[in-house]
Order: structure tokens, then C-alpha cells, then sequence
């Protein structure tokens, strides 16, 4: 089986994106787009997320303790861009705060977890890291408002829910 067929068959499967973040030893926020979302378990609440090894940000995921998942809204396609790209500094001029469990969350996602990192398993060339919910806020909007809709990916482009 190639790779392409495999890309294109899992680009078939429409998903939100989210923006993963994890604060480093060294103090700094760190962060990486994701579509690798997904829940797990309600009792416990678990979620899983998959990094890439070689992914830069692979290693402050590995070390800490917990991390967050900002789920985006159909606005925020910048910020998929942003913390897709190699720019030196993601988070520059990006509105943040560090969450109750130490993880940075983005300001007007259209919903953040916060997690315990609980098992970080191998499987080809990423790590699934799987996070129990500590914390899980939707902030309010209105069904008419664009920041209430998901930032939605498939087939490779970004999409909106019509
Ligand atoms: C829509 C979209 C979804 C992505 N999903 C993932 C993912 O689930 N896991 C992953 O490791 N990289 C994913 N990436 C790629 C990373 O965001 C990208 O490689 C990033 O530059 C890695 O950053 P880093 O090397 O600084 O950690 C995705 C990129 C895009 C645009």
C-alpha cells in the first residue's frame, strides 16, 4: 500500500484541528497544530493526542506532566497556520494564559482540556500521549456566531460546516 493512497483515504475522514500546548522546562510555552485529536474514555476521562517524533516541540511533550488541548474555531485558521509553520516564536503576538494545570490555553478556543499526561505509548514514528481531563471549559457563544463554529480539515484544506 502506498503512501499516498493511505494519505488521501485518512484525508477522507473530516476532523476539527486543535492547537497542543505544553509548558517547557525551560519556562517557555510550547505548542503544535494537531488534527490527531481524539476521546478516549468518559470514566476516566481520557484523550489521546499523536506527536510526531520528529516534531521540535516531541521533547517538552515528553517531559511534562500535563498539557492542553485548544480546540479551534472557524477564526482561528491563523493560528493552525501559525503553530503549523517554523516560526521562532509561535506564541508572539498570540493572546495566552497558563491553565489551572500549567499547560498555556489559548484565549477564544472554542473549547480547552486540560490534562494529566498519563501514558505516552509508541507506535511508529509518533508518540500517542494520553492525557485524563483535568479540566474541560467551552466558553460561551451564540449558535451565530462564526467564533462558535469549528475550524473543520479534510482532504487536506480547511473547511467550514455548512
Ligand atoms: C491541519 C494539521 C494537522 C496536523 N496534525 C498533526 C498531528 O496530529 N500530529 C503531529 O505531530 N503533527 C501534526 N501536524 C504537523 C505539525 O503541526 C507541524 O509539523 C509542526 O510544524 C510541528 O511543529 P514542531 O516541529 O515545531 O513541533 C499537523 C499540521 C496541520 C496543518
Amino acid at each position: 500500500m502506498g503512501s499516498v493512497e493511505f494519505r488521501r483515504a485518512c484525508g477522507a475522514f473530516a476532523t476539527g484541528i486543535a492547537v497542543a500546548t505544553t509548558m517547557g522546562r525551560d519556562g517557555k510555552p510550547h505548542g503544535l497544530t494537531v488534527n490527531s485529536f481524539t476521546s478516549v474514555s468518559l470514566h476516566p476521562p481520557l484523550v489521546l493526542v499523536c506527536i510526531a517524533h520528529k516534531a521540535a516541540t516531541h521533547g517538552s511533550f515528553s517531559t511534562a506532566s500535563s498539557f492542553a488541548i485548544n480546540i479551534l474555531n472557524t477564526e482561528q485558521e491563523p493560528l493552525s497556520a501559525r503553530f503549523a509553520s517554523s516560526h521562532p516564536n509561535r506564541f508572539d503576538g498570540v493572546e495566552w494564559s497558563v491553565g489551572e494545570g500549567g499547560a498555556p490555553v489559548l484565549a477564544g478556543a472554542l473549547a480547552v482540556l486540560e490534562c494529566e499526561t498519563r501514558e505516552k505509548i509508541e507506535a511508529g514514528d509518533h508518540t500517542m500521549f494520553v492525557g485524563e481531563v483535568r479540566h474541560a471549559a467551552c466558553p460561551d457563544g451564540t449558535a451565530d456566531q462564526a467564533s462558535s463554529a469549528p475550524l473543520v480539515y479534510y482532504r487536506g484544506k480547511y473547511a467550514k460546516l455548512s
